[in-house]
């Protein structure tokens, strides 16, 4: 399996996104300040795999802390927590799994844990954020993979893969269980500018695992679908509103828009961890701007005019209207998704 990250003893493992697929890098990060750093410029990113990292990350901080009791831990707990809160704003993993941690230490502090009982538990619970991750993309392909025709083109967008979870993925993790099950899925990839994750990541990812992939400029979507040559849509998500609005990354929209207007359905899978029933619609989800450069520039070189204006979102809201079916570990939600979230999480919780 893809060793997106890893745990080693003293730090977090990370294979370096920045650098595929040219290099097959790792770096480690020994304190928490460099996980924060490794999650905002992205050398680990997907939601997923975001939150995760931010637990062990959070674990890394328990570990290092020169404090000497539970109780002068606590205030630094909160200051590792802000930090690596404060790296990206979308993706909603990132704080189920801080708010995970938080009423871990809450309860722990409550039972009178000793600091070390309080650095072991937090690791443990890190550990198994990362395990449940991998859990959940697999059952979640089983859920989805019934979704895909039988042979045909399935295109998707950024990277909803191994790289972006602790392995196996979303979006890709639904794509592998359907070949696993004999479809002949052939997988056009859109290259994702500016930061290219479909191009370097996905392209990567599904040929070190056989499966046939084609890369695409964003721009040749709607080409292709009329042509014929797409079957289905699946993509991964940062975050789902109650109403079933979902965010992901930049393009994710128009390419929704593309599909219903050629009769494509169009799936997201995303585990619960990215379903955020405390913001009511789209319309409430923060959405990061990235650095301009990433516009400007590509591998080092300048394309664009000094001094022209920039913008750079780094995620699109689609409205839920659009989505044919939610693909989750707990199964697969259809419209209308306010009702069917609130069941699956009331039936589930
Ligand atoms: O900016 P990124 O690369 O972190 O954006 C990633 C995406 O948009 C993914 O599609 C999403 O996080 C789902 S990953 C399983």
């Amino acid at each position: 399996m893809i060793p997106t990250l890893n745990w080693t003893g003293d730090g977090v493992r990370f294979l370096d996104q920045t650098k595929l697929p040219l290099e097959e890098t790792y770096v480690l990060a020994a304190d928490y300040e460099q996980v924060a750093e490794a999650i905002k410029t992205m050398v680990v990113r997907g939601a997923p795999a975001i939150g995760v990292s931010a637990a062990y990350g959070i674990a890394l901080g328990a570990k290092k802390t020169k404090a000497g009791t539970a109780e002068e831990f606590a205030p630094e707990f909160e200051k590792i927590c802000a930090r690596l809160a404060s790296t990206r704003p979308t993706a909603v993993n990132l704080f189920w799994a801080i708010d995970r941690m938080k009423s871990l230490l809450a309860k722990l502090l409550g039972s009178g844990a000793t600091l070390g009982q309080i650095q072991e538990k937090i690791l443990a619970e890190a550990h198994a954020m990362y395990e449940e991750d991998i859990a959940a993309c697999k059952t979640m392909g089983a859920h989805g993979a019934g979704l895909l025709p039988e042979q045909g083109g399935v295109l998707t967008h950024c990277n909803a893969g191994a790289l972006a979870t602790c392995g196996y993925g979303t979006a890709l993790g639904v794509v592998r269980a359907a070949v696993e099950r004999g479809k002949r899925i052939h997988v056009y990839a859109d290259e994702t500018r500016p930061f290219l994750q479909g191009a370097r990541l996905t392209a990567w990812e599904l040929m070190a695992d056989g499966i046939p992939t084609t890369v695409i400029c964003d721009n040749m979507a709607a080409s292709l679908m009329r042509a014929g040559r797409i079957q289905a849509v699946v993509v991964g998500a940062d975050r789902i509103a109650a109403n079933g609005d979902t965010a992901n990354k930049i393009g994710t929209y128009n390419v929704a828009i593309l599909a219903h207007a050629h009769g494509i359905p169009f799936y997201v899978a995303a585990p619960w961890s990215t379903i955020d029933l405390a913001t009511a619609t789209g319309e409430a989800i923060p959405i990061e701007e990235r650095p301009h450069a990433e516009v400007t520039h590509h591998a080092g070189k300048q394309l664009t005019p000094n001094g022209v204006g920039i913008s750079n979102p780094a995620f699109d809201v689609t409205p839920a209207k659009y989505v044919t079916a939610i693909i989750t570990e707990r199964g697969v939600l259809r419209a209308p998704y306010r009702e069917s979230l609130r069941e699956m999480e009331l039936v589930a919780g």
